[in-house]
């Protein structure tokens, strides 16, 4: 146990404990202070169990919020599958930009970032916008500063103490609460027109669903946290909340991905010898055939484990005294950081675990095992709601990508490496690369 700032802090590496703070009721809190909640629209900054959102709420607001979303994601996803679609056309647009580069070096993280952040606008609003759009851009810098102030120490101190944080910014050295009521102006505007046009027999995204769900418990007022003023705060803030959860865990896993297949040309080659065997050469793949590549699988799943992106999960909180399995004591307000590189990284688990190395999840007929150690999306009841759209994602966007492109360095002496820095993710240092069509 040691201290940040003013606040106790018990850092996770042991893959039993860490499951234990993932499913134990009393260590799957959150602690966010009542300042920030003021700046995200709380209905009640004092309550910390009226913490709007899904990300840092609790209690029932939490349950509710959390359990709606996972469902709402999975209805978009289902039938047509409208999600696929929606997504497939943003590796398309992605690809296009891609062939206009000529094959010159670029740094495609701005263009990874943008192309993931539309695809869940999509998902949230069913519009499409395009690559220049200004609300697009403006929500980019918004959620890349919102990254750099959860990685800045000085906003360690946002679960510390409340007044040190609004002198912090007032004088400038964090702003992490304009963002969010800048953000929550955005996703307010995103709103309007849907509430609008609302009609519930056609539910063709997230916004719509969400209205859908809180006109059913205004008739039957089960849950509190869909109903009035507090409904809305949370609909606005579950929102913020997908976007910033979503779009840099995502667009930065695939910046790691293609970091890793530059660095390994051979890696890359057989990706797409298999993709042109089983989609043919050039094609777009899609999740259908996708238990057809497990080379590919494994490939993606061994840039996660590396990548790790998510490298200290989100910070959970001990919402009463209680004692660890390991007989350690964590008092009440604790905060928990799970290190799940110590569980990705365990040499013991993973030979030589900084090397690149596919193989490690194929078995002996070549099929595809996902390591239960590779646990990119957290572990238990707080484990990310938007795994299974990530999946998609990445895989959809990795091999479009390496369907169409040989990926390069952008010149052949160019070092790279694979040092990382850190924000809310872990991110690659800046590197350019080429893409070179294939065709
Ligand atoms: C490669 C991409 C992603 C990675 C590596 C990732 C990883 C994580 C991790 C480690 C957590 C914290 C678990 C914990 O607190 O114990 C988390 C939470 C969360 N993620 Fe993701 N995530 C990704 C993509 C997404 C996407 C696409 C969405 C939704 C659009 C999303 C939404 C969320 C939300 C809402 C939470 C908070 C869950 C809660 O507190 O109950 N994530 N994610």
């Amino acid at each position: 146990m040691s201290f940040l700032w003013l606040h106790r802090v018990v850092v996770l590496s042991d893959i039993k404990l860490i499951q234990e703070a993932g499913n134990r009721e009393e260590l799957i809190g959150r602690n966010f202070i009542e300042y920030q909640a003021l700046k995200r629209g709380s209905v009640d900054p004092l309550n910390m169990d009226k913490f709007p959102g899904v990300i840092w709420s609790r209690g029932n607001t939490w349950q509710e919020q959390r359990r709606f979303s996972l469902q709402a994601l999975r209805d978009l996803g289902f039938g047509k599958n409208r999600t696929e679609e929606m997504v497939l056309e943003e590796v398309a647009d992605l690809s296009t930009y891609l062939d206009s580069t000529n094959a010159e070096p670029i740094n495609i993280r701005s263009k990874l970032n943008i192309a993931i952040l539309n695809a869940l606008w999509r998902i949230t609003t069913s519009e499409k916008l395009s690559y220049d759009d200004p609300r697009l851009k403006r929500i980019l810098v918004l959620l890349d500063d919102v990254s750099h102030q959860f990685g800045s120490p000085i906003n360690a101190l946002l679960f510390s103490n409340k007044i040190v944080l609004v002198l912090a910014e007032q004088i400038g050295i964090s702003a992490l609460g304009s963002l969010f009521t800048e953000l929550g102006k955005y996703v307010r505007e995103i709103a309007k027109p849907l509430e609008a046009a609302f009609q519930s027999d056609c539910l063709t995204n997230f916004v719509e669903h969400y209205l859908k769900m809180a006109k059913e418990q205004e008739q039957s007022g089960e849950m509190q946290s869909f109903l009035g003023k507090e409904g809305q705060s949370n609909m606005v803030n579950v929102i913020i909340d997908l976007f910033i959860a979503g779009s840099e865990t995502t667009s930065t896993t695939l910046h790691w991905a293609m970091l890793y297949m530059i660095l390994n040309p051979d890696i890359q080659r057989k990706v797409q010898d298999e993709l042109d065997e089983v989609f043919g050469k050039g094609h777009q793949p899609t999740t259908s055939d996708r238990a057809k590549t497990p080379y590919t699988e494994a490939v993606i799943h061994e840039v996660q484990r590396l990548g790790n992106v998510a490298y200290r999960a989100i910070p959970h909180s001990a919402e009463k005294d209680c004692y660890l399995s390991s007989g350690h004591f964590i008092p009440k307000n604790t905060m928990i950081l799970c290190h799940l590189e110590s569980l990705m990284k365990d040499p013991e688990v993973f030979p030589e675990p900084d090397k690149f190395d596919p193989v490690r999840y194929l078995d002996s007929k070549g099929n595809f095992k996902p390591h239960p150690r590779v646990v990119p999306f957290g572990v238990g009841r707080r484990r990310c709601l938007g795994e299974n759209l990530a999946r998609m994602e990445l895989y959809l966007f990795f091999t479009g990508i390496l369907a169409k492109f040989n990926l390069e360095r952008a010149f052949p002496d160019d070092k790279i490496t694979t040092d990382s820095l850190y924000g809310f993710v872990k991110y690659p240092k800046a590197y350019n690369l080429r893409f070179i069509p294939r065709l």
